[in-house]
């Protein structure tokens, strides 16, 4: 049997755990093409999330509701094809994990068996979530959990929120987390919660944190990709660090191109072909 050529950098669930603890904390963002995951990957980031935000970050949905896990698959597949060191993680989008044990196997093996992700997240922690999370880990599929701020239950929250601002949300939100770890989860999510909240987890759990508008306390850290770029709009949530204007950068490059179409600048000759000329004898 072929081994790998080097595997002591590939990023795994043990590597994960070790960063815990150890204490080094964990670089996590989305991607949801080949091109980004690249730049992700090639970059040093442990892990590349094909997050449903890409149902509102590159399909232009107003939720992640319509996301199919068809679109899931395919946007895996190109992330997967890209990315050689990070953990790519799939995003169980709504309705792939809310039927029968058997259906929810069968979507999450699909990110495993088709699109080359290695693990898959879910969002929530009901008694059914939790029943349906311990049968995918023991069909050896690595899961993440998501809790605090879960953008699938939008219509029952009505709108996106802090999460555990008060003491029973609180209380609930950490009983999740543990029951989640208890279910078999590798990591957790915590999206929108209080600072001092999401280090109370993250030291209660064994397993990594990973936190988004969560504060420094995670062990980790995750962004959309698109947010971090300054690629997704102009408003963008408190808990968003732009480290780039890359739209600012585009926008600017497309008037120029459009600009000198219009008058005939480009093409110009180093842009254009012409046949050989032939070397004189
Ligand atoms: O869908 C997503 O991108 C996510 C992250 C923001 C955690 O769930």
């Amino acid at each position: 049997m072929n081994m790998p050529e080097k595997t002591e950098s590939v990023v795994t669930i043990p590597s994960l755990q070790g960063k815990k603890d150890r204490r080094e904390r964990i670089v996590a963002l989305t991607a949801y093409d080949f091109p980004s995951a690249l730049i992700l990957d090639r970059a040093g980031v442990d892990i590349v999330l094909v997050g449903d935000s890409l149902g509102m970050v590159v399909l232009g949905y107003e939720n992640t509701i319509p996301v199919t896990m068809d679109e899931m698959i395919h946007h895996t597949k190109a992330v997967s094809r890209a990315v050689k060191r990070a953990l790519v993680i799939g995003d169980m989008p709504y309705f792939s994990f809310h039927q029968t044990e058997e259906l929810t196997i069968a979507n999450a093996s699909r990110f495993l068996k088709e699109a080359g992700a290695r693990a898959v997240k879910v969002e929530g922690a009901s008694d059914r979530r939790l029943g349906l999370i311990a049968a995918m880990v023991e069909a050896e599929i690595p899961v993440m959990g998501h809790v605090g701020l879960t953008p699938q239950s939008i219509h029952h929250l009505g709108h996106f929120r802090v999460r555990g601002g008060d003491e029973d949300e609180a209380r609930k939100i950490i009983e999740d987390a543990r029951k989640l770890e208890q279910a078999g989860v590798f990591a957790v999510i915590l999206e929108c919660v209080p600072e001092d909240l999401a280090g109370a987890i993250t030291k209660t759990l064994r397993v990594p944190t990973i936190g988004i508008g969560a504060g420094p306390l995670c062990d980790g850290q995750v962004l959309v990709f698109h947010d971090l770029v300054g690629f997704s709009g102009d408003d963008h949530p408190k808990f968003v660090k732009r480290y780039a204007d890359v739209q600012s950068v585009i926008r600017q490059a497309v008037i120029q191109y459009a600009d000198e179409v219009r008058k005939g600048i480009f093409p110009d000759e180093s842009h254009t072909y012409h046949p050989q000329k032939k070397a004189k004898s």
